[in-house]
């Protein structure tokens, strides 16, 4: 049952991981499923939503009533992400973006031939606090996987990044988080929190897209 609490409004959210190339046929990434994503992807239209999800490399289907773009590295998602940004009032970063990218592709395989080699990685750009500081910025919310002192890093990430809430969760518990069905959030938000205990991730979902629309309900009414 999904009240339909976001009835005309536009979301657009990042999904998945991001990859980034080493060689033509090799690349880093991570472990993210895109599950907790693509579930507030499919909540947010199940509330009557608009969606757009740009989504990183994952083997999920897309959502009834979900606009999806598909893309790889960290600066595709950046690209599609801001040609979308105007159109849409509520920025959800759920995407586990590579913090790094390799300095030069290289433009051919590489070949073997030392025992030890060395890849130079460039810092990527931050997606989430690249939206957070555009003009006129949506209600922009983040995701942090923490291991230990999830409230602390979690605050500091949504004044650093300048957000309007946050969604932290504690990534050290093998049963929730990365690639399982189940989650518990910590939503912090400037002036108040809400714990949301473990459960499947697409009434975490539902959750989270209420107290977001809560909020911006609120803003509205200013
Ligand atoms: O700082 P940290 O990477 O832990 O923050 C996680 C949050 O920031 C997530 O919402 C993630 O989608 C977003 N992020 C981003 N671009 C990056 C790194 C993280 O949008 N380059």
């Amino acid at each position: 049952f999904a009240p339909k609490l976001l009835q005309g409004q536009s979301i657009l959210l990042t999904a998945g991981p991001t990859r980034e190339a080493i060689d033509p046929v090799r690349y880093i990434s991570n472990h993210s499923s895109g599950k907790m994503g693509f579930a507030l992807a499919k909540m947010a239209a199940a509330m009557g939503a608009n969606v757009t999800l740009v989504a990183g490399p994952v083997h999920l289907p897309t959502p009834a009533g979900v606009t999806r773009l598909d893309v790889e590295s960290t600066q595709d998602m950046l690209n599609a992400v801001m040609q979308n940004v105007d159109n849409n009032k509520i920025f959800i970063g759920c995407a586990a973006v590579a913090d790094y990218r390799i300095g030069e592709v290289a433009e051919d395989k590489i070949k073997k031939s030392a025992q030890n080699m060395q890849l130079a990685l460039v810092r990527n750009p931050d997606i989430l606090a690249t939206v957070a500081s555009h003009k006129p910025r949506p209600f922009t919310v983040g995701f942090a996987a923490e291991t230990q002192d999830v409230e602390h890093y979690a605050k500091d990430k949504l004044i650093r990044k300048k957000l309007d809430m946050i969604a932290a969760n504690d990534v050290s518990n093998p049963e929730l988080g990365f690639n399982a069905e189940q989650n518990a959030l910590k939503v912090i938000w400037a002036d108040g929190q809400h714990d949301l205990p473990a459960t499947d991730k697409l009434i975490l979902a539902r959750q989270l897209l209420t107290l977001i629309a809560e909020h911006v309900a609120l803003l509205q009414d200013d």
